[in-house]
C-alpha cells in the first residue's frame, strides 16, 4: 500500500476505517480498466490544452506521465494501491508523482463521474467488436458443417417426438440464423454505448470552455451523451449489452442441450471430438460431454447478471450513485465467459462427427412422414382433417405390422384411401419428403444450400 488516500481529507477530520476502506474499493476489479481511462485521459488533456485551459508544457508533461504509466501497468511494474481506492485515482496520483503540477491539473473540468462512464463505455465499445468477430467464426463453423449435409437426412422433433424428416444442415442453420440476430442486437446496442459522457463533469458540466466534439472524435464516439445528469448516472447501455449477452448464451444453451442429447448413446446422431470432453474417474466406459454441459450451466450466470445490473438500476435517483461501481464486475464477468464460450464453441462445432446412419435411421422409425401422405391425400381432392385421419389409422396399421408407412403394400393402404395409387411411394420416402418443402425457410437441399450460400455473402 503506498499513499495514504489523501485526495479529499481537506473536508475531513479522521481517516476512513479500514474495513470501509476495503468495502468501497474498487480498484481489484477496475484495473482492467486503465488502458481505457488513460486513452479516455489523454484525450481529455489533449482538449484541456487545445481550449487553453492547460498550457502545451503541462500537456506533454501529462503525455509523457500517461505513456509511462502505461508501460508500468503492461509490465506488471504499477504499484495497484487499495488505498487509492479505484483505478481512477490510483493513474492519476502515480501521474502526480511523475509530473509534478500538471499530473494535478488533468482532472479541471472532469469528475470521477463522467470519467469511469468514459472507461466503461470505452472497454464495452472493444469487447463488443471482438466478441462481433466470434460471433462471425463461430457462424463460418456452424456452414462449414452445413455444407458437407444438405442431404444428410435426420428426424426433425415437437415435443421431442419425431415430428418430420429435416436435414442435419438445415437443423443448424437454424442456429446460424439465431446467432445473425445476436450479432444484429451487438451492432445496434453498440451504438449507444459509442456516445461521449465526458464533459457532464460530476452532473451537471462544467464551467470551462471545454470542446466536447473534440474528445468524442479523439475517442471514436460517435456523438455526446446530451443530457450531463444522465450521461454520468445510466448505465442502460451496458444493461442493453448483456441482456444480448444473455440471448446469445440462451441460444448456445439449446444448441448445446441438443448436442448433448445427440451424443447419448441412446440416440448416437454425433460424436464431440475427445478434446472437449472428460472421463468419469470411475466408470471406465464414459465420455461426458463437458464443454456443451458447461456452456449451459454458464448461462445461468449470465441471466443472473443480467437482472443484478436491472436491479443495480431500478432504485437510484438522479445522478451518479456509488451503486453503479457495482456494474463492473457482472458486465466484466459476462464479457469473459461469453468470449471463453465462443472461442470454444467454433472449435467445437468444426470437431463434430456426425452419424448419418444413426440419424436415417430415427427418422424412418418414426413416421415422420405422415404428413406428406396426409398431403399427398389433400392433393388428391380429400379436405385436411379426413386425410388426417386416414393417415392416422394408417400409422397405427403400420405400428401393429411393426413397420413404416413405406413398408405398407399399395392394396393395405388404399384401405385407408381409395385415393390412394402407386405414386404415393415418391412421397413416403425421406428424400421425397425434404425434396417436397421447396420454398425459403424450406429444409428441401436445394433451399438450405441456397440459404448456406446467402450466409456466406452477408
Ligand atoms: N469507482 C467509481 C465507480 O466505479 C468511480 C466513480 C466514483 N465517483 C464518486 N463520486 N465516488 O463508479
Amino acid at each position: 500500500m503506498a499513499q495514504d488516500n489523501n485526495t479529499w481529507s481537506g473536508r475531513f477530520s479522521e481517516p476512513v476505517a479500514e474495513l470501509v476502506k476495503r468495502y468501497t474499493a474498487s480498484v481489484d476489479f477496475d484495473r482492467r480498466l486503465a488502458p481505457y481511462d488513460i486513452k479516455g485521459s489523454l484525450a481529455h488533456a489533449e482538449m484541456l490544452a487545445a481550449c487553453g485551459i492547460i498550457s502545451p508544457d503541462d500537456l506533454a508533461d501529462i503525455r509523457r506521465g500517461l505513456a509511462q504509466i502505461e508501460s508500468e501497468i503492461a509490465s506488471g511494474d504499477f504499484e495497484w494501491s487499495l488505498d487509492l481506492e479505484d483505478v481512477h485515482l490510483n493513474i492519476e496520483k502515480r501521474l502526480t508523482h511523475l509530473v509534478g503540477d500538471a499530473g494535478k491539473r488533468l482532472h479541471t473540468g472532469r469528475s470521477r463521474n463522467d470519467q469511469v462512464a468514459t472507461d466503461v463505455r470505452l472497454y464495452l465499445r472493444a469487447a463488443m467488436d471482438d466478441l462481433l468477430s466470434l460471433i462471425r467464426a463461430l457462424q463460418s463453423a456452424i456452414l462449414d458443417l452445413a455444407e458437407k449435409h444438405t442431404h444428410t437426412i435426420m428426424p426433425g422433433f415437437t415435443h421431442l417426438q419425431v415430428a418430420q424428416p429435416i436435414s442435419f444442415a438445415h437443423h443448424l442453420m437454424a442456429y446460424h440464423e439465431m446467432m445473425s440476430r445476436d450479432a444484429e442486437r451487438l451492432r445496434d446496442a453498440r451504438r449507444r454505448v459509442n456516445r461521449l459522457p465526458l464533459g457532464s463533469a460530476a452532473l451537471a458540466g462544467t464551467s470551462y470552455p471545454i470542446d466536447r466534439r473534440m474528445v468524442a472524435d479523439l475517442l471514436g464516439f460517435e456523438g455526446l451523451c446530451e443530457n450531463s445528469l444522465d450521461a454520468v448516472s445510466d448505465r442502460d447501455f451496458a444493461i442493453e449489452f448483456t441482456s444480448a449477452a444473455a440471448l446469445i448464451m440462451t441460444h448456445l444453451s439449446r444448441f448445446s442441450e441438443e448436442l448433448i442429447l445427440w451424443m447419448s448413446p441412446m440416440v448416437g446422431f454425433i460424436d464431440i471430438a475427445d478434446r472437449f470432453c472428460t472421463g468419469s474417474s470411475i466408470m471406465p466406459q464414459k465420455k461426458n460431454p463437458d464443454v456443451p454441459e458447461l456452456v449451459r450451466g454458464k448461462t445461468g450466470r449470465i441471466h443472473g447478471h443480467l437482472v443484478s445490473l436491472l436491479t443495480l438500476m431500478k432504485g437510484q435517483p438522479l445522478a451518479y450513485n456509488k451503486d453503479n461501481q457495482e456494474d463492473k464486475e457482472p458486465l466484466f464477468d459476462t464479457v469473459d465467459t461469453l468470449t471463453q464460450t465462443l472461442r470454444i464453441y467454433a472449435d467445437m462445432i468444426a470437431g463434430i462427427r456426425v452419424k448419418p446412419d444413426a440419424m436415417r435411421r430415427a427418422a424412418l422409425q418414426g413416421y415422420a412422414t405422415a404428413t406428406d401422405l396426409a398431403d399427398y391425400l389433400v392433393k388428391k381432392g380429400l379436405p385436411f382433417r379426413d386425410a388426417h385421419e386416414a393417415v392416422a389409422l394408417a400409422v397405427r396399421h403400420a405400428e401393429q405390422k411393426g413397420c413404416d408407412l413405406s413398408g405398407i403394400g399399395l392394396s393395405e393402404l388404399r384401405e385407408f384411401s381409395s385415393l390412394i395409387e402407386e405414386d404415393v411411394y415418391g412421397v413416403l420416402t425421406l428424400e421425397g419428403s425434404l425434396a417436397s418443402r421447396n420454398h425459403i425457410g424450406g429444409t428441401a437441399p436445394e433451399q438450405v444450400a441456397a440459404a448456406i450460400a446467402r450466409a456466406r455473402r452477408t
